[in-house]
Parts: C-alpha cells; structure tokens; sequence
C-alpha cells in the first residue's frame, strides 16, 4: 500500500510517499529554520506563509522523486495535531483538497505517534509493545506502546519540553536557534562535572519531568558570572547542562521500565538525535540486556516519511476521516482520531 503523506505542524514543510509503513520510496522536507532564525524562534504566521507557498511544489517534489503520480497512490495522510495552528492547516487542508479530487482515503496522524513511528522505518523487525522516550520542541513524555495504535503515557512534563529547555540555553549562551543541535555539539568538548546544576524532580509523580529550573539556574549562573567579571567556559556549561537534562530523561525512563517491565526502549522526536541521550539509552539498556533504538539523524527531526509510516497503521486501525477533518493545536497522544 503506498501512501502520500504530508507534515505541516511547526516549521518544516515536508511530502513523502511510504510503502506499508516501513518502506520510504520518497521523502522531501522544506525547512524554514533560516529565516525563524532571524527572530530567535518559531515565527507561527510566517511559518503558515512559507507552508502555502512551499506546500505545493513539495507534494509534487515527493510525487516526482517517487516516480510516480496520484493515479499510483493508496490514501493520503497528513499531521492534524498537534502543533501551530495556522501550519497545521496549510497541510491538513490541502490534503482534503487532494483527497476530494482523488477519492483517496483520507488518514489523519498525530504529530508525536509519528515521530514514534520513524523508527519503523529504521528498525525492520521493531513491533510494539515497547517503551518509548518522545522529546521534541514541544513535548517530553513516556509513553507505553502497547499496539501501533494504543499508547498510555505514564510521565510528562511539566513545565518545558526537553528541546525548548536545550533551545533557550543555548539562546541564553549566544547559540542560533534552534540550539539543541549547537549545544550537544560544543557539549562534546566540555567538562559536565565543572558546574554543579540542580537535578529536577517532581514529588509525587516520579515519571514527570520539569526542566525549567534548570533554565534558570543556567540564566542565573551566566548573569552572576558576568557581574563578576568572571568568565563562563561555554563548553563546559553545555556540557554540564547537556548531563542534567539526559540524567532525568534516562532515570525516570529506565524507572519507568523497570517498574513495568518492559525490555525493550525506543526514543524518538528531535531531541532522540543528541548524542549523550543516545549513548547514555544505548549503554543502560545493554548493562540490563535490553534492546534499545531510535531513528537515524534525519529522521529524528520534523519530517513526512514519519507520518506515512503511522499512517499505515492507523489505516489498519480503520483511523479515516472525511471532509469534516479539521486540525488541533492541541491532542492527547492516547487519543486516536475521533470520527464523530
Ligand atoms: O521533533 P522536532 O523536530 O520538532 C517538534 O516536534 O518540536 O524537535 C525539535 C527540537 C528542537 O528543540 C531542537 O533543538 C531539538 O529538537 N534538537 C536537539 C538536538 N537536535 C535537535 N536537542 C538536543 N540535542 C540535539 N542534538
Ligand atoms: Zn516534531
């Protein structure tokens, strides 16, 4: 079954044509990065812009590379929650456009079951049920994955998601957004013992996360510095922020598993791509002889071949929608799409 699928929801305007669920015949993903970088982040009405001027061309770009035209496409899948508002739209409409003036089944997918789903495409054997880690820009959770299409999260954030807590110190040390990706890399060539940063927990729920604390420890850190004359090692700081950040992920995580006994841990969204959470993941599940894995770099980020392979599944599921589609801001990730 091939599927032509469409992600809009926050800045990357991408089209991807997937083979059931696994196979990526194509993928094609325009980023807006450099000009959201000019204003420090995410510009939400210039990014609905960019997405109906680019979102044609992409389509028809994924089409191209695929070899082939609507007339050898199965159904349609597009992202309709959660994200920006405006950006969700520009996708979520023009594939009910495309689905009118094809009759081709119309899948909706959630933005984060998808990032889930990326893995599918690296992992050929990988099946449910496992454990996953989702952090992204916008969301940090652990989610149980019982079936393609059953999930139940047991932690969360409560304040910050992981990637906004990576983007905004790395804004506060001078890095261009988004600076997860910036941070992570000058981290590998610093000292994470040289500054001592607090370690999040929540009290009462042991699987949530709060990272804001840590933002402002860092802002207040550089600020005092500074009134001292005193100079930061921005390596260092990285380095050590980079730690804090991962020792909450990995610890409530490998709790998590270990509390509900599961052997087998995924990670996924934008910032499964950081290098420390990837070994760190890699080396506690090996010491526990658990299988670990997560997407390949390219697919870590926002992009449709991702979304193409949770749609598959969400077919099977018989998870379609008809021209009443609208997109959400906001969805709880338990939630499979609501016919009524
Ligand atoms: O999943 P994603 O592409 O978009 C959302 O759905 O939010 O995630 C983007 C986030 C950004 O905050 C970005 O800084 C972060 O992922 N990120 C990283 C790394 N690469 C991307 N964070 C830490 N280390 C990285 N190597
Ligand atoms: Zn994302």
């Amino acid at each position: 079954m091939k599927i032509l699928s469409i992600e809009s929801s926050c800045d990357e305007t991408a089209a991807a044509v997937i083979e059931d669920g696994r196979k990526i015949i194509s993928s094609v993903v325009a980023t807006q990065v450099d000009e959201h970088k000019l204003y420090g982040g995410v510009v939400p009405e210039i990014a609905s812009r960019r997405h109906c001027e680019s979102i044609n061309g992409v389509v028809f770009e994924a089409l191209e590379r695929a070899d082939t035209d609507l007339s050898n496409i199965d159904a349609l899948a597009v992202t309709y929650a959660p994200g920006l508002i405006g950006a969700l739209l520009v996708g979520v409409n023009f594939a009910k456009g495309l689905s009118l003036a094809t009759g081709l089944p119309l899948i909706p997918v959630h933005h984060l079951r998808a990032h889930i789903a990326a893995n599918y495409l690296a992992h050929d054997g990988l099946e449910p049920p496992f454990l996953c880690l989702v952090v992204s820009g916008g969301h940090s959770h652990i989610v149980e994955v019982k079936s393609y299409t059953e999930m139940k999260v047991i932690g969360r954030t409560r304040d910050d998601a992981a990637g906004e807590a990576f983007d905004k110190a790395a804004r506060t040390m001078g890095m261009p957004y988004p600076g997860g990706i910036h941070l992570d890399k000058a981290a590998e060539f610093g000292n994470e013992q040289r500054y001592i940063l607090p370690q999040p927990k929540v009290s009462g729920a042991e699987f949530d996360f709060s990272f804001s604390g840590l933002k402002t420890a860092v802002i207040n850190l550089i600020h005092n510095a500074n009134q001292k004359g005193e100079e930061i090692n921005k390596n260092d700081l990285c380095a050590s922020f980079r730690k804090a950040v991962v020792d909450s992920l990995i610890n409530n995580f490998i709790g998590a598993a270990e509390k509900l006994g599961y052997d087998k841990l995924v990670l996924a969204g934008g910032v499964s791509a950081n290098s420390l959470l990837r070994r760190r993941a890699l080396e506690e599940a090996e010491k526990r002889g658990w299988v670990c894995c997560y997407p390949p770099i390219e697919l870590c980020g926002d992009n449709a071949a991702m979304v193409g392979a949770q749609a598959y599944y969400e077919y099977m599921a018989g998870n379609t929608a008809d021209m009443t589609l609208n997109a959400a801001a906001t969805k709880n990730i338990e939630l499979s799409f609501d016919k009524t």
